[in-house]
């Protein structure tokens, strides 16, 4: 069944108004009124704008809102990639956030149309909560990230609030997913990741994670 989320991620309207209206309310409300998740946007911002020869790979990319700071320090041969299955949303990507080096692509989340060991720097932002199976998603990220390269998650975690009785079945019924507080760290450290951190954030969470520069022992 498509839920409440997933078809307002396709309509056309919903990405005209995203980036500028939606997204920075919905940050908010990740930090419950606070501004910890703005906090750490901005930080995130800046890290990927820092100068560097790297491939990006920004899946669920929606409009194309990170690839301005993601694609500004590229040199050498960096690309940004941005995939996203909503085709409104990619029109809108193509009209607002062009760039030399930024690419925009159809494509599943699931199964990602690149080969392996292909990108120093994997993200998916605000867009894991919706996909109804979001773990194998997690399995391709590291599947396509370089030996020594990382990847970066934004999504829900379970707080206090998001723990009160009725909270899950709320989210449950729009189609947005509370991921449980080690849920998204044990599945990166059983596929081998490294140096993994979280932030927590009121309701959000960040995951940033390196895939080992040699493969683990079998
Ligand atoms: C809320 S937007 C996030 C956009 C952007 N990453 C951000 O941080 O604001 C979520 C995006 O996930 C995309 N999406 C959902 N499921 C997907 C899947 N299985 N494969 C690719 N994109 C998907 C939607 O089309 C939508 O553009």
């Amino acid at each position: 069944m498509v839920s409440i989320a997933q078809r307002l991620m396709a309509a056309p309207v919903f990405s005209q108004v995203y980036e500028r209206a939606w997204r920075p309310l919905f940050t908010r409300g990740f930090s419950l009124g606070g501004s910890g998740t703005a906090d750490y946007d901005r930080a995130l911002r800046a890290r990927l704008a820092q100068p560097g020869d790297r491939h990006v790979l920004d899946i669920a990319c929606g409009p194309g809102n990170y690839s301005g700071d993601a694609s500004k320090g590229l040199t050498g041969d960096g690309r940004y990639v941005g995939v996203d299955f909503s085709a409104s949303m990619l029109a809108q990507a193509a009209r607002d956030n062009r760039g030399s080096r930024v690419t925009y692509v159809r494509g599943d989340a699931h199964k990602l149309p690149f080969p392996d060991d292909s990108f120093d720097t994997v993200l998916c932002l605000a867009a894991l909560y919706l996909i109804p199976d979001p773990l194998p998603v997690l399995d391709e990220m590291m599947r396509v990230c370089a030996p020594g390269g990382e990847v970066i998650v934004f999504t829900s975690v379970e707080a206090s609030i998001a723990a009160l009785p009725g909270a899950r079945q709320v989210a449950g019924l729009s189609g947005l997913r509370i991921f449980g507080r080690d849920e998204l760290l044990m599945r990166f450290s059983r596929l081998g990741a490294v140096h993994l951190e979280q932030t927590i954030t009121g309701v959000g969470q960040y995951i940033h994670a390196h895939k080992a520069s040699e493969p683990p022992h079998a």
